[in-house]
């Protein structure tokens, strides 16, 4: 079995809220207890919502409380198993079999080069096979093809991989598991029911002025509060891409930057390629907010 844990992760909720806080990242009680959770637990947590509202960070956050390393898989469409888990060296593989001499017989070449002096390891392996605190960020999981998820379930499930060669390498310490997800697919029963799950949503106006405020001190409390107020009309309406909290961050440092002290309509205007970015988004908030050009 996996020789873990001292309480690398978290003590409490109360504490997770605190320790995230202090490295900038501001959380909700949902978000603090299910952080917690999944390090109490030693549990892969599941994080779905719309894009930007601090997923991604939230796994850099936790690494950043806890000291420990981030190991970071990022997802793509065609994604596999070379680049996730683990690859063998051909060529050094080719090397060590020219450089071997004549009569030394096959099973002992064979045994020779599916050492792990041959492997490369990629993110999946590489977090399990790591004796120091890790946090294993598995970011934006919806983009692969469906097989990789196959791919997952061992880790997720029992800490380990079967690599045919060598055996099963276990978990030599477990780490702190945080898979992403924009749903822009279901994931499959197997993968979630191995998960605890967490759905994040924009942040109520309060906490996301003290994000806001946190990211951009030299802003007024006022005009944070505006800005997010203004965000929060911008949300309701039918728009392509609603503005997430990276938006929200980007604006304050805007008008700090144009030395803009009152979010008026003309400032609206003239800053809005910062937090829409379609135009047919920026005629509609015109258009239904009645914003003066
Ligand atoms: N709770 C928070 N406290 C502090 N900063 C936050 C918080 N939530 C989000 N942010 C900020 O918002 C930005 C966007 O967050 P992040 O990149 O994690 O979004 P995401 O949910 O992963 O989005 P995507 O789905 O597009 O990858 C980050 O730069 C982060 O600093
Ligand atoms: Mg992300």
């Amino acid at each position: 079995m996996t020789t873990s844990t001292a309480p690398t992760w978290f003590s409490s909720p109360a504490e997770a809220a605190r320790r995230l806080d202090a490295v900038g990242y501001l959380t909700d009680t949902p978000t603090a207890t299910t952080a917690y959770l999944a390090g109490a637990l030693e549990k892969p947590l599941l994080l779905e919502g719309p894009a930007g509202v601090g997923k991604t960070e939230l796994a850099k956050a936790v690494a950043r409380a806890t000291g420990a390393e981030l190991i970071r898989l990022q997802c793509y469409e065609g994604l596999d198993e070379a680049r996730a888990l683990y690859e063998w060296n051909y060529k050094k593989q080719l090397l060590r079999i020219q450089a071997t001499n004549a009569d030394q017989d096959w099973e002992q070449t064979h045994d020779d080069i599916f050492t792990d002096e041959f492997l490369l390891t990629r993110p999946l392996l590489t977090a399990i096979r790591r004796s120091e605190p890790t946090v294993l960020l598995i970011d934006e999981v919806d983009k692969t093809d469906v097989e990789v998820e196959g791919l997952l379930l061992e880790i997720l499930s029992d800490f380990q991989v079967t690599i045919p060669e060598l055996g099963t390498v276990e978990a030599v310490r477990r780490p702190f598991v945080i898979l992403t997800s924009n749903a822009s697919r279901e994931l499959s029963e197997a993968v979630k029911r191995r998960c605890l799950y967490l759905h994040i949503a924009y942040p109520e106006a309060a906490r996301e002025t003290e994000i806001v405020r946190s990211h951009v001190p030299e802003i007024s409390d006022r005009l944070a509060g505006q800005l997010v107020a203004m965000i929060g009309r911008l949300r309701e309406l039918e728009l392509k891409k609603a503005p997430s909290i990276a938006e929200s961050v980007d604006w304050a440092r805007t008008l700090v930057a144009l030395q803009i002290g009152k979010l008026d309509d003309a400032a609206v205007t003239r800053t809005l390629g910062v937090v829409l970015k379609h135009h047919s988004d920026h005629e509609r908030a015109i258009r239904e907010l009645k914003l003066a050009r």
